[in-house]
Formats: structure tokens, C-alpha cells, sequence
């Protein structure tokens, strides 16, 4: 059977994947930020696993005020890369896992979660960014990301968003889903977005290092508890945009607690501010075998 074996949790910076791209990364200020990633990149080729569940959300790329998913999952054999109005990124497209993508559909929507299925999904910097800080960016003809990847996407953007509450509780869901898939892959669950970062109005650049940091640690610890936080908590404490890490609860609940293979471990953590307008949260959680 299949199971999951760790979860990511990190920052999409699009400047981030700019950086990147325009061979920017060795400039002190984003060494700070890349630093932080060295770990997870020896960890990852370590860890590889045969499939990545991303969970991301899309910043009007793929979707616009014409269709607004809450939850909506890739079950396509590929994804295209969004152009974002600069052009896409020039990174590798990704590689879907229809047969999983399926799978998990059918198990977490006869759980009673409404999830989208889609079949054609351009993805945008909210997953792209979170691949290059893991995978690096080698020269883009020689180069493909690691494994088949699972685009989830979020909506976080446009209002009404879901409660930190059913995104555990839909993680719970993805983990049975994922137990239930007869073949014998690893998986990892990634949530993305986050953390502190608010991107206009008076309260622009708003960073908020404590709450941050006590997030990471209730994440960590009690998830549950961290679960009842009411959305505007994250928007007030957070920032507009801070509402992201309610997708780092899916990760969260993907992976072990005392119903399940127990307390994951701390492989890796990392806080920065800045990047841009946003502080970079990184966690790596691993289930115990
Ligand atoms: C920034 C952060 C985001 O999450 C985003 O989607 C766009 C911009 C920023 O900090 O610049
Ligand atoms: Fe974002």
C-alpha cells in the first residue's frame, strides 16, 4: 500500500523564483533566504519520493472570478507552467500521477469533501517557487523535477475561503485515501504559502515575527488545537495574505498523530524575514516508520 513518509511546509515567494531565474540567487540578500534550503535539498535527493502531493494555491493563473474551486485537484498526466504576465518561468512542466490523483478523489469525495477534479491546470509561482527551493534549478534542458507531482490547489484568494478547521480534517482524509492506494509508493504531502505577508492597503508589509513563530510551534506540536483558529485570527494576526497557511493544516493533517503513526519528527526548520514582502517559514516533518 501506499503511504505517506514526510511533509513540507514552505513559502512561495514569485520573487523568490525570480531570483532564481535571473541568476540572482548568489546576492546576499536572497543567500539568507536560499540558505535556509541547502538542508532541504541534500534531504530531498535523500528522501525522494515516488510522489509529491502539493498543495498550493493559484493567484488568478489557472483560475479567475469565472470559476472559483475551494478545492481542486490535478488529475491530469501534465501540467503546464502559467504565464504570469512576465512570461512562464523557465522551469521544467510537471508531471502528474493521474491514477493516485484519481484515487484520492474518489476516497476524500466519498468522505464527504467537495473537491474539483481538473484535467487541465497551468501552475503558477504558489507551486513552482516551493519545487525550485527544493529541487534547485539546474540548466532547464537537462533538468525535470524529481518525481510526479499532485497539484492541489487552494482558494485562498477570493472569498469565501475554508476554515483552517476543514483543511486538517480534508489532510485526515488525504492520509486514509492515501493508505488505501494499492501500490507500494512513497508520498509526500507539501503545504505551501505563508507565511506573515500582507501585499496591499494601509497594513502593506506587514510581518509578524511571535505569531509566525508560535504557529510553527503549535504546528509542530498540536495541530488540532491549532486547527480551531478562526480564518480571521490568521487575516488580523497574519496579514490578508497570511490566510494561506491555513494550507500548511492539509500537510499537517496528511501526516501522523496520536490517531495514526504518532508524532511526526523535525527533520529541518527555518524563519527569515524578509523575502519581498513576505517572512519564509520552512518545516520538514517525518513520520516515524
Ligand atoms: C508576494 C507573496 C505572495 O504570496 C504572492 O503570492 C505574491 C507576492 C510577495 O511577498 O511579494
Ligand atoms: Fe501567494
Amino acid at each position: 500500500m501506499a503511504a505517506i513518509t514526510a511533509s513540507v511546509y514552505t513559502s512561495h515567494v514569485p520573487a523568490i523564483g525570480a531570483a532564481l531565474d535571473l541568476g540572482k540567487s548568489g546576492e546576499p540578500y536572497w543567500q539568507k533566504v536560499f540558505s535556509g534550503y541547502e538542508f532541504s535539498k541534500q534531504w530531498l535527493r535523500d528522501n525522494t519520493p515516488d510522489v509529491i502531493f502539493l498543495v498550493y494555491n493559484d493567484h488568478a493563473n489557472a483560475f479567475s472570478l469565472d470559476l472559483i474551486p475551494t478545492f481542486a485537484i490535478g488529475c491530469a498526466p501534465e501540467f503546464a507552467i502559467a504565464d504570469e504576465g512576465w512570461g512562464p518561468r523557465p522551469v521544467p512542466k510537471v508531471i502528474g500521477h493521474p491514477e493516485l490523483a484519481a484515487h484520492i478523489a474518489q476516497s476524500v469525495i466519498q468522505d464527504d469533501f467537495d473537491l474539483t477534479v481538473v484535467n487541465k491546470m497551468p501552475v503558477d509561482h504558489g507551486l513552482t517557487v516551493p519545487l525550485s527551493l527544493m529541487c534547485g534549478q539546474p540548466p532547464a534542458d537537462k533538468f525535470a523535477w524529481p518525481c510526479p507531482v499532485i497539484p492541489f490547489a487552494v482558494n485562498v484568494v477570493q472569498y469565501p475561503v475554508p476554515s483552517g478547521h476543514r483543511c486538517f480534517n480534508l489532510g485526515r482524509a488525504i492520509r486514509k485515501a492515501v493508505a488505501s492506494f494499492d501500490a507500494p509508493l512513497k508520498v509526500q504531502v507539501w503545504g505551501t504559502g505563508g507565511m506573515s505577508h500582507q501585499l496591499q492597503g494601509p497594513r502593506a508589509g506587514l510581518i509578524n515575527r511571535e505569531w509566525d513563530t508560535a504557529f510553527l510551534d503549535q504546528l509542530i506540536a498540536d495541530p488540532a488545537t491549532l486547527a480551531q483558529k478562526p480564518h480571521i485570527d490568521y487575516v488580523r494576526e497574519a496579514g490578508s495574505e497570511g490566510i494561506e497557511l491555513v494550507m500548511w493544516l492539509i500537510a499537517r493533517g496528511a501526516m501522523g498523530d496520536e490517531s495514526g503513526p504518532g508524532t511526526p519528527r523535525v527533520a529541518h526548520r527555518f524563519y527569515h524575514v524578509p523575502a519581498s514582502n513576505t517572512a519564509v517559514g520552512h518545516l520538514i516533518l517525518e513520520n516515524q516508520a
